[in-house]
């Protein structure tokens, strides 16, 4: 088991024990694939993986981020010693010390290294070490320590409230490194999958999606980024590889259900909790994810017996 290094959107550190309890006993699964990977809360709990694994994720700056732990780990801490605290005075040496490209004021160092990440060049023409370490400092000192990015591909966070945040995190990535040695990385959509899964190997799939209450429809969901035709095309290809004798795992909203009950193949679990939506004990809404899976109920990692008592319970 190994520590992720970053903290992302929909990242699945919460549920995770209930998502672990439905896998498939190690000895039973030959190379396992993440094709929306994200911070691979699961992918790094799990490991280390059969050679041949591999991860995914249409995010290209955090693919590469994955090559360089991967390939260039000591320079990429070296990099990060370099920092300074992000309420430090600007670096005058580099640019945009006291203006952004906008002709906006850079109060601080954290400001300056946001505006350098945002503007480097998107081709293969720079230096994939210091686009690595400016990801991992700003994902540690940025507000709430997520990675967003605005409709136009830019890291739009302001700074955290704190100031004393370690980026450097050398353990992590030497960890992480040798987790990855074995793995083929893609930066493609997750249809990737089809050539590279094969009968034994299993898949967790984890589409971006937002926890919402059971009574959402599938109506108002349409409106997320991943939409209706994403989520059928994830469904179809979570079909194809069921019926391929692959293991498949897939977290999802609720809404998603009517999507995956009219096949023998998949198995539907609730996981979630009542969680309170304001200052009154009892007014709690029900925020639920769903597990959809081919993993038959007597072949678990950890018997789903614990599923129903990981909910819980009402106030
Ligand atoms: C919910 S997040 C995964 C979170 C991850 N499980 C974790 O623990 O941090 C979904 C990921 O899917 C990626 N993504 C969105 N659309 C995609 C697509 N069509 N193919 C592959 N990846 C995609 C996003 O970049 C994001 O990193």
């Amino acid at each position: 088991m190994v520590e992720p290094i970053l903290k992302w959107a929909g990242g699945k550190r919460q549920i995770l024990d209930a998502i672990k309890e439905s896998l498939p006993p190690k000895e039973d699964v030959n190379r396992y694939h993440e094709p929306f990977v994200g911070g691979g809360a699961l992918f790094f709990d799990t490991a280390p993986h059969p050679p041949g694994s591999t991860i995914n994720d249409i995010n290209t700056r955090l693919i590469s981020f994955y090559k360089v732990v991967d390939e260039r780990p000591k320079e990429l801490i070296q990099k990060l010693r370099d920092f300074k605290p992000p309420n430090a005075t600007p670096d005058p040496n580099r640019e945009y010390s006291d203006e952004d490209w906008n002709g906006g004021e850079v109060d601080n160092y954290y400001y300056q290294q946001r505006e350098l990440f945002n503007r480097r060049p998107r081709g293969e023409d720079f230096d994939k070490v210091e686009e690595a370490a400016l990801l991992l400092y700003l994902n540690r000192t940025c507000y709430n320590g997520l990675y967003r990015e605005n409709n136009s591909g830019e890291f739009n966070v302001p700074i955290g409230r704190h100031s004393s945040a370690n980026w450097v995190m050398a353990d992590r990535i030497r960890q992480a490194s040798k987790v990855l040695s074995d793995i083929e990385m893609f930066n493609e959509d997750f249809n990737y999958i089809k050539k590279n899964a094969k009968s034994g190997d299993l898949v967790y799939f984890d589409p971006p999606y937002e926890p919402v209450s059971r009574s959402s429809s599938f109506v108002e969901y349409h409106h997320s980024a991943f939409g209706t035709e994403q989520q059928e095309r994830l469904r179809d290809t979570a079909l194809e590889l069921a019926r391929n004798d692959v293991w498949v795992v897939i977290s999802n909203s609720p809404p998603m259900e009517e999507l995956y009950d009219v096949f023998d193949e998949f198995i539907i679990h609730d996981i979630g909790a009542k969680r309170q939506i304001n200052s009154v004990a009892s007014d709690r809404d029900e925020v639920q994810e769903i597990i959809v899976t081919n993993v038959p109920e007597n072949n678990r990692r950890e018997k789903l017996k614990k599923l129903d008592s990981w909910m819980e319970p009402e106030a």
